[in-house]
């Protein structure tokens, strides 16, 4: 038993954090932290101050046109419920008037049902689109799908979290500008979010959501939205909610005049950002952003590709071993997904927890049609093992060993 952790689980939530994400939470929560907008004293002050900061760093991130497009939330699921039930609405049409959503099998739960959600309630039609057996959306088949007159948005992954292939965003957002510009294009960010470059205005993308928790390496229970200009504007006044309306109301704080009204104030970021936030969450992701101990992104990108070549370039002539997705690993961010002949993800899962202190995920990882996909579905999904900007060549060396070991056995 080997009793130190090795941990492989990143894309679930990453390990370690970046090195200042602690302390900075610490000194949040232990200073008075303050509650932004909702108070002219220098406490409250300085947290709205911290918060744009906030902003401005994932703005600079995405290249995103300004710091005033990032709404803040919990993570990647609560952005996008807020676009796709607020782009939706519950608004139930007659068969064969209904908006379309293209889609694709390589969702998550957090896409996928929202829109499941929808389309049981006679909201909207989905139109979901296949892969490649390497796990890749067709850039063709998407456009083409979308161009059709009633479909309203395209909602797709950047990044499968199931096999970690890399989506050809850029082709579908500025495909989609080009020949669906009433389409608007929702992007889920939580795997490529700090993992893969991204530029919003190249990309054609229209919603961002993000999750701070993975390769952004900051806290659970942060993250938020890139929201473009089309997608939301307040033009038109307090009753004009642009395509994107919020779908929770509540305390904005802000002026006078902006408590008074019975409706959300109509500016951008505040109008989805209801409620007292997590300002100490906010304050780790901050610290990671900045944090001049984390690699660039090419760096991790370059690192993880290369721990995960490891594994592929040890197994992938191995007849009892599975790997999901493309060789090449310049087309996936840092995770690989495997079976073993004979044993189930969970007990391969279980094996390396117990046996050698490994974390990995094991099973269906919330992307159910991405298993049918890929055939997986019955086998109870895959393992998954994703290194981050951290882990060591050792770490990858431990995961190839057990498994060398367990096919020997
Ligand atoms: N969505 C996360 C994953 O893929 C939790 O593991």
């Amino acid at each position: 038993m080997h009793q130190d952790l090795t941990y492989l689980d990143n894309a679930s939530t990453s390990w370690p954090k970046a090195p200042t994400v602690g302390q900075a939470m610490l000194d949040a929560i232990n200073a008075p932290v303050g509650n932004p907008g909702r108070g002219q004293h220098r406490i409250s002050r300085h947290a709205g101050e911290a918060t744009q900061c906030l902003r401005e760093s994932v703005a600079n991130l995405i290249n995103a046109p300004s710091p005033d497009r990032i709404c803040l939330s919990s993570g990647s699921t609560a952005s996008l419920n807020m676009a796709i039930l607020g782009l939706l609405w519950f608004d139930p049409q007659p068969e064969g008037k209904r908006p379309r959503v293209v889609t694709t099998v390589l969702e998550h739960n957090a896409v996928r049902r929202p829109l499941k959600h929808l389309e049981r309630d006679g909201v909207c039609e989905i139109v979901e689109v296949g892969c490649s057996p390497d796990g890749f959306a067709d850039p063709e088949e998407i456009i083409a799908a979308a161009a059709d007159e009633r479909c309203v948005a395209v909602a797709m992954t950047m990044c499968s979290n199931v096999i970690g292939t890399a989506q050809p965003i850029e082709a579908i957002g500025r495909g989609l500008r080009e020949r669906a510009p009433h389409v608007l294009f929702i992007t889920d960010g939580a795997q490529a979010m700090s993992a893969l470059p991204i530029d919003v205005e190249a990309m054609g993308i229209d919603v961002l959501a993000f999750s701070g928790h993975k390769a952004m390496l900051g806290p659970g229970g942060t993250g938020g939205m890139y929201v473009s200009e089309r997608a939301y504007s307040n033009i038109g006044g307090p009753c004009h909610w642009g395509p994107i309306r919020p779908t929770q109301y509540g305390g904005t704080g802000g002026t006078l005049a902006g408590s008074i009204e019975d409706f959300n104030p109509p500016h951008m970021p505040g109008v989805f950002e209801v409620g007292t936030c997590n300002a100490v969450g906010r304050a780790g992701l901050q610290a990671a952003l900045c944090d001049p101990g984390v690699p660039s992104q090419p760096e991790a990108l370059a690192h993880e590709r290369r721990l995960i070549g490891m594994f592929i370039e040890r197994f992938a002539g191995d007849a009892r071993v599975t790997i999901y997705g493309p060789r090449q690993t310049d087309r996936r961010h840092g995770v690989v997904s495997f079976n073993i002949d004979s044993y189930s993800p969970q007990e391969v899962s279980a094996y390396l927890d117990t046996e050698w202190g490994i974390a990995i995920r094991a099973g269906l990882h919330c992307a159910p049609a991405a298993h049918r996909a890929l055939g997986t579905l019955d086998t109870g999904g895959s393992v998954r093992a994703s290194p981050g900007p951290f882990s060591k060549d050792e770490e990858m060396g431990t995961l190839i060993e057990a498994i060398e070991k367990l096919l020997e056995s």
